[in-house]
Parts: C-alpha cells; structure tokens; sequence
C-alpha cells in the first residue's frame, strides 16, 4: 500500500471516529446485560466515545459492581452505574428505570441487550428474553417519549443474526429472537415514531464470543442435539464481542428507524429487510398442486447506507 492510500485511509478512519464522537458524545445511556459479553463491549465503546453517563442493569451483582468500580478506577466516579435487577420482574424494572433515570437525569439511548439461551429451562428463556426485553423497549418508550416530557432517543433491541437454518436445536431461543424483530417493526413504524421521536434499530449479531456461546451445547433442549449443534458451530466463524460493540457505533450514526442490522464474521454492519411477504406469495391450483413459485426481489428498496470506502459500511446484499 502506497504512502498516499494509507494516510487517506487513516485520516477516513479518523473522520469516522469523530463523527461516531458526534452521536456519543454527552449523552446518557442505558445498557440491559451490561456487566458481561456483548454489553460490557457496548459500555467501553459509548466509553471511549465520550458517553456522560452509562447505567448497567444486571442480574449478576458481583460482576455488575466489579464493573462499576473499575470504570471508576479509570474514568472517575459516577461514571457508570450498576443497577441488580432480573429484566423479567417488571415491577424491579420500572424501578430500575426510575433509580436509572434519577442517577442520569435522562436518558438517551437504551440498548436492550440482556438474553439467555438455555433450551432446557425454556420458560425462563421466553422470560427473560421475550419478557425483559418487551419490559424493557416499553420503558424506554416510556421515559424517552415525545408525548411524555421526554425528548425521543434511540431504542437498540438485540436480536440474533438472521439465519435460521443455523437455529435448528435452538427453537425456542430462536422464536423469542425473531420475535424481537416484530417488536422493533412495530415500534419503529411511522404510527409510533411520530409520536415518540424513538428511533428503532435491531441489532443481529453473528455467533460472538461470550460465555453464552460457550455454554451453549449444554443447555438443549435434548443432549442427543449436541453433536449435531457443535458440528453446525465449527463450520460458523466466530467474531468478538468488540467488533460487535465497534459495528453498533457505526450503526448508531447512520441508521435510520426500523432498520434491521447485522454483524457477522468480524465484519462492518450490513443492513437487511423484512420483505413484503405478498412479494413471496406461492400460487396454488384449485386442488393445491403447485403451479408456481415466484421470489420477487421488492420490499423496501435496498439503500446505499454511505460510501464504502469512507466508513467501511456495507448496504444490503
Ligand atoms: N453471543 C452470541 O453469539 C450472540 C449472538 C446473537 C445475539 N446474542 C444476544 O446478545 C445478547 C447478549 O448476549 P451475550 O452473548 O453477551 O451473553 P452473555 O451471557 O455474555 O451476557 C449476558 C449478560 O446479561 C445478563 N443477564 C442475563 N439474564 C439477565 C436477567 N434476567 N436480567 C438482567 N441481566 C441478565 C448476564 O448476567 C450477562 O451479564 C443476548 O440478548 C443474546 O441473545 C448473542
């Protein structure tokens, strides 16, 4: 690489930092799961980039205050705030969100992160990730919302990376996942977002490493599943945490509401859409044979999100 390309990439790069600075800087942020895995990597990103203050909740108290205390240690206190509480006890939620809003003042950005994948207690999987993330975007709503003295803000919901053909001995994970995605749908159509001023964005992370990834053979829904699950996730390539955290705040800076996005393999974010299923429509005969199956390519209509060669984005394949 010439002398030339590698200074135009570095100071591309630098731009990219500063305009990420821009959307960070000064703001107050909520993170659900924020003592470990992706959320911890989210907490040093809106770190470096100049967050005022970041609230954690977490049901692991002990790492929770580990946490707060060396981000103390290196940033100064009252940076960031532990809150203990299980994201599937809404009653421990609105308080949660009260105490959070108290020690912040505002809040502006609320990444709904926290999730479990354990197949064998699958109540508690649709509890935490069906139930606490629900709770969780309604409070967001709540205290963010236009209509309700707060100033809109952005709403990131976790989901998991769209590919359902790797999800076979995870159904239940999967369906509190893909669920996730309507919710976002909803709250980020026109209806809601003119009202609230909340900006909707999904989140599909790839297969990342972090202790749920980890433990995951262990936790289906029958151990005859394992061989078979193992075999499907040493053909997938696994990326880290800070790359994810690294992709969310490119994403932060050029998403738009409704926007559905994926980071997989190490990779910048690319953005997908959930197609017009009368756009997929397969016609039958009167006696159901079937005549025809056509994939039509519309829906909405694929966006160049930037330049590539200026911030390493991706639009949708
Ligand atoms: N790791 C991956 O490959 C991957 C891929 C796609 C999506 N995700 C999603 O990303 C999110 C974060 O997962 P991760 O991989 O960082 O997992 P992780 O286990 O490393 O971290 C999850 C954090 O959430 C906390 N938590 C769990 N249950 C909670 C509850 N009831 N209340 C409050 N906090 C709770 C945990 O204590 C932990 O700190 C999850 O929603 C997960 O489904 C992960």
């Amino acid at each position: 690489m010439n002398n030339r390309r590698r200074h135009s990439s570095a100071s591309e790069k630098a731009k990219e930092i500063e305009a990420i600075n821009g959307i960070v800087s000064g703001k107050n942020i909520l993170i659900t799961g924020g003592a470990a895995g992706l959320g911890n990597a989210f907490l040093n990103h809106f770190l470096k980039h100049g967050a005022n203050k970041v609230t954690i909740f977490d049901i692991d108290a002990e790492a929770g205050k580990r946490v707060e205390l060396s981000v103390e240690k290196s940033c100064g206190e009252k940076k960031v705030h532990f809150i203990h509480v299980d994201v599937s006890n809404y009653e421990r939620m609105t308080e949660a969100f009260e105490e959070a809003v108290r020690l912040m003042n505002d809040i502006d950005i609320v990444v709904n992160n926290a999730g479990i994948l354990d197949e064998r207690r699958w109540e508690k999987e649709i509890a935490v990730n069906l139930g606490g993330m629900i709770s969780t975007a309604l409070l967001a709503v709540k205290y963010l919302n236009r209509d309700n003295d707060g100033h809109g803000g952005t709403l990131v919901n976790v989901s998991q990376h769209i590919d359902i053909k790797n999800t076979a001995q995870l159904p239940v994970y999967t369906a509190t996942k893909h669920a996730i995605i309507g919710l976002s749908q909803s709250l980020a159509d026109s209806y809601q977002y003119e009202k609230t001023g909340i900006r909707v964005i999904t989140l599909c992370p790839g297969l990342t490493e972090t202790a749920l990834t980890v433990d995951s053979p262990n936790k289906l829904l029958s151990r005859f599943m394992k061989a078979d699950f193992v075999k499907n996730l040493e053909q997938l390539s696994i990326q880290t945490p800070y790359v994810v955290a690294q992709g969310l705040m490119s994403i932060l800076r050029v998403g738009e509401s409704g926007s559905i996005w994926v980071v997989e393999n190490g990779r910048s974010p690319y953005e997908v859409y959930v197609p017009n299923p009368r756009t997929l429509r397969r016609t039958y005969k009167n006696n159901f044979t079937l005549v025809e199956t056509k994939v039509v390519s519309r829906g909405r209509p694929i966006r160049e999100v930037c330049d590539n060669t200026r911030t390493g984005l991706m639009s949708c394949a």
